[in-house]
Formats: C-alpha cells, structure tokens, sequence
C-alpha cells in the first residue's frame, strides 16, 4: 500500500489487517494508557480545502500518540490549485513530511497530489470517498459484533462519498449492504459495479432502492449522513424537499433488527437526516464511531509509514 485514497484499492486481507490493527492499537492505549512509539520522528502534512472537526483532531491525535507530529495547513494558506498548481503543492510538500493526508473537494486533486508527491498521501474525504471515515465505521461494527461478514448494513440517505466508502468497505468484507436514496441521489453506477464485483468475490449481497424500508428490513446497523454534502450547498433548498422521506427516525428504526446499531459519519444536522431521539437513543454508537476514526487512521499511518 503506497497511498491511501479508496479502499477500493485494498485487499480484502489488507482491509482485515487494518482492522485488526487499529482493534490492537486501540486495546493497547487503553490498557497500557499509551502506544508504542511507531512513528516517532515522523510528520503528517494535512492540507484542508473544506472544514473539519473529526479529521483534524484525529490525525492529530494519532500522530502525537504513536510519536510523531502533523502539521495543520488551512484552505486559505495553500489554496490548493490556485496559489499554485496541486502538482507543485505535492512536489513541495513532500520534501518536507514523511505523508501528506489531504480533504478536497474533487477527487482528482488528492490522485493528483499522489501521482506527484515522493510520500504517501491519504485521502481525507473528497467528493468520490471518505476511505478513512469507511475504516473507522468497518472498526465500529466489527468491534460491537466481532464480525462483518454476513451482516446487513443499510444506508439511508444521499448516495454520495460516504456512501461510496460503505459501498466498498461492505463489500471487501463479507457485509450485505442495502443503500436507499430518493430517485437522481442514488450511488454512482460505476460506484454499484464495482461494489457488486467486490460484493461476488466476497459473497455479500448489495441492493440498490428508492425505499427505506426495504432497506432496513433485517438490518444490523442503520446509516446515514447528511443530505447536502460539503461543496453542494447551493442545492440545499431543493434536497430539504426531496430528502424528509429518508430521515432515520425511531419508525424507521423500529423496522430493522431489534439490536439495530444506529451510525452517522457527523457532523449531524439534527431534525433533517436523523432525529434527536435516534441519534441520542439506545441504538445509537455515533461517538464510538467519531472516537474510532483515531483508531483506525492510526493503523493507516503504520502500515504506510512504519512498514
Ligand atoms: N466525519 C468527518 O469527516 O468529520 P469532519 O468533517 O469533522 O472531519
Ligand atoms: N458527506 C459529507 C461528509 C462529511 C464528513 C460531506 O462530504 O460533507
């Protein structure tokens, strides 16, 4: 693994070796109360072209507790292909920082910052994926079920890169993945054949509807994400009234599995895409899901760096 920039591009045995790492990283701070230093004397260069709280604060994190640093670069100090080319940033950088992590808005910026940068870059969310998001929410349900395989994951919502990284991350694993969204929001076509080709070597199942309910049914974890995504904001007036059908509400809850976990990548916007009452209820995990994002880019930056 050179980069990371979807987990399309892993193995089913590089997706498990990350999980079980970041299930082993974790266990060990909270029994020892800190990690062994892997990455001591290493920095992360994270370049932002869109806000953050979760990404930041645990990449962060993770670099300081396993001995290394990383260094916060804000939208308006490298304005990434305006001040000068994303090539030149890659180039630059690089010869600075031991990886780059990166939050974009198109893709092709983070596969161009990869194809010139002399270390690894990983994608901190674009408009394709969110592959470090994926892992934590693959780590959050193997951890509460010690499997995946053969579990049914249903996503309710916009079919965007959250939803793609599920779609991919379902299906390297063995887990059934069913996504509603409203008609014109559904996942990208390339997006369902490449998850259905995962989804056959794997032996999980993916459906692709308009209708949450069919979603649901039978489901073990219930997802969703927000109805305007980060870059689409002019559109959010037209989606509010496209989107109420999807909310995950304790109705729609109460048609999955009586032990349903409840999921959200947050930031939430409470009263749209989910209820107070689901997101605060009993089914919820969405904090040991926000927690396990450290963990499972922790596992990330090893493997890219410590390897
Ligand atoms: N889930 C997530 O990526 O959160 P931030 O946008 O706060 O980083
Ligand atoms: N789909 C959302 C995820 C934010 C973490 C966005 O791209 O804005």
């Amino acid at each position: 693994m050179q980069h990371f920039l979807t987990i399309a591009d892993l193995s089913p045995d590089e997706v498990w070796a990350l999980l079980d790492k970041a299930r082993e990283l974790k266990t060990e701070l909270r029994e020892k109360g800190e990690n062994k230093p892997l990455l001591k004397g290493k920095t992360l260069g994270m370049v932002f072209q869109k806000p953050s709280l979760r990404t930041r604060v645990s990449f962060d994190m993770a670099m300081i507790q396993l001995g290394g640093q990383a260094l916060y670069l804000s939208p308006n100090e490298i304005q990434l292909g305006k001040r000068e080319s994303t090539a030149d940033v890659a180039r630059v950088l690089s010869r600075y920082v031991d990886a780059i992590m990166a939050r974009v808005f198109a893709h092709r910026d983070v596969e161009e910052l990869a194809a010139y940068s002399r270390v690894p870059v990983i994608n901190g969310l674009s408009d394709f994926n969110h592959p470090c998001q994926g892992m934590a929410d693959l780590l959050t349900i193997y951890e509460h079920y010690d499997r995946l395989t053969g579990l049914k994951l249903a996503y309710v919502g916009d079919g965007n890169n959250v939803a793609t990284s599920l779609l991919f991350g379902a299906t390297k694993t063995g887990m059934h993945i069913a996504v509603a969204s409203p008609p014109g929001y559904e996942p990208k076509p390339a997006v369902v054949h490449l998850a259905r080709n995962f989804a056959a070597e794997s032996g999980s199942e993916v459906l692709i509807t308009n209708d949450p309910q069919q979603a649901v049914a039978n489901a073990d974890v219930i997802y969703t994400d927000v109805w305007t995504s980060m870059g689409q904001e002019a559109e959010t007036e037209q989606r509010l009234k496209i989107f109420p059908p999807y909310q995950v509400n304790s109705a729609l809850v109460a048609q999955a599995k009586p032990e349903v976990i409840v999921m959200h990548c947050l930031p939430a916007h409470r009263g749209q895409e989910i209820t107070d009452e689901v997101a605060d209820g009993p089914h919820s995990v969405l904090f040991d899901q926000a927690e396990n994002r450290m963990h499972a880019q922790k596992a990330i930056l090893v493997s890219l760096l410590a390897g």
